[in-house]
């Protein structure tokens, strides 16, 4: 009996606690202290009892008694918010909007670019940053040891070499992936647009190390340079505006011939020079006719097909668009929001 008394003690103390309002407080004062209560069941049974016992349980039963009255006297509850309480704010105020952010400028000139391109058949393709040596230098004409190698400052990964592919490295341009689309296809027509993440060691106003390049690779029977010129028109005048044009200047790289550097005409004087531009040009990026050793790379007969390339950085290119002036490239990866938010 004495362990049952414990138990009801306990039982009514946790639900006195827990009692929501003063109703449910009242159902439970009932429910143990009232005339037909637990409480009142046990002394009830109290006469059952051996004389000895009958005085200590007594005593036990007045004392839970006593502190069940006690725990339901000082209860007390949390307020309720009254229904009608007045506010102390004005709900039809407009409310406060949250910051809105948007693409980063980057994002929204890589879209813009597939947009471009893809319009008129180019597809969009991204090959791997971590890559094989292999893919950016010796499949394009840069066998190991190549002097034109250098001008690529390579980070090399510290990874095992493999036997046919060379050392792994964080690509240095989109032009590894002109091998892997031939291979990925098998035969042309090779349309792609591959814009990717490339990774240099160099770090100034006009360069980062990591920066993203857009390739465009495009190969067939009797593909030639009037067409680059055309495909490199089109972008010039759906990404800067129908008044411009681009010029291609005899340059030299490895894995193109003819090669050219692409410069595109000046926003001020269409070309012909002004104070801001001099020459009437500025530099855009690379080009050429894909030369017939990389076709063999990626197993293309170049007696059969010929190819044009071309890669731009995607950052310069929009640099030379925007109307707010980027003097510093490294603003792009600074994260400052105050740059940031004014794309
Ligand atoms: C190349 O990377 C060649 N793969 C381009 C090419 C493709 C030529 C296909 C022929 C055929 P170049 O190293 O010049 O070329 O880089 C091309 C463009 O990438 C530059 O004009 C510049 O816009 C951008 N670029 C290069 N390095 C950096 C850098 N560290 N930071 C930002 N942009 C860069």
């Amino acid at each position: 009996m004495r362990e049952e008394l414990h138990n009801l003690r306990n039982e009514a103390l946790a639900l006195i606690q827990e009692a929501p309002n003063s109703q449910e407080l009242e159902s439970l004062r009932i429910a143990f202290l009232g005339r037909q209560g637990k409480i009142n069941q046990f002394l009830k049974e109290l006469k059952n009892l051996p004389q000895e016992e009958k005085k200590q349980v007594g005593q036990l039963i007045n004392e839970i008694k006593t502190t069940l009255e006690k725990a339901i006297n000082h209860k007390s509850f949390t307020p309720q918010p009254a229904v009608n309480q007045k506010l102390d704010f004005d709900p039809t105020l407009p409310g406060k909007k949250p910051p809105q952010g948007h693409l980063h400028l980057v994002t929204q000139a890589i879209e813009e670019i597939q947009r471009i391109f893809t319009d008129i058949g180019f597809i969009r393709v991204r090959y791997p940053e971590v890559e094989w040596d292999w893919y950016p230098f010796t499949s394009l004409n840069m066998p190991p040891g190549h002097p034109a190698r250098d001008e690529w400052e390579t980070f090399f990964v510290d990874a095992p070499q493999d036997s046919k592919y060379g050392k792994m490295v964080l690509t240095p341009h989109t032009s590894s992936g002109q091998v892997r689309e031939m291979k990925r296809l098998g035969k042309p027509p090779i349309r792609m647009i591959n814009i990717a993440k490339c990774y240099r060691r160099q770090q100034d106003m006009t360069h980062t190390v990591m920066f993203h390049q857009f390739e465009g690779l495009l190969i067939d029977k009797n593909v030639n340079i009037p067409q680059l010129k055309g495909v490199l028109d089109y972008f010039a005048q759906q990404f800067y505006g129908p008044k411009r044009i681009t010029r291609l200047r005899p340059f030299h790289f490895q894995f193109t011939e003819p090669s050219f550097e692409v410069d595109i005409n000046c926003p001020l004087c269409l070309g012909k020079g002004c104070k801001t531009c001099k020459s009437g040009w500025h530099e855009l990026g690379g080009a050429g006719m894909v030369h017939p050793n990389v076709l063999k790379a990626g197993g293309l007969d170049p007696q059969k097909y010929t190819g044009f390339a071309f890669g731009w950085g995607v950052e310069r290119t929009y640099m030379m668009r925007s109307d707010i002036k980027i003097d510093d490239l490294r603003l792009f990866y600074s994260n400052d929001i105050r740059f940031l938010e004014q794309f």
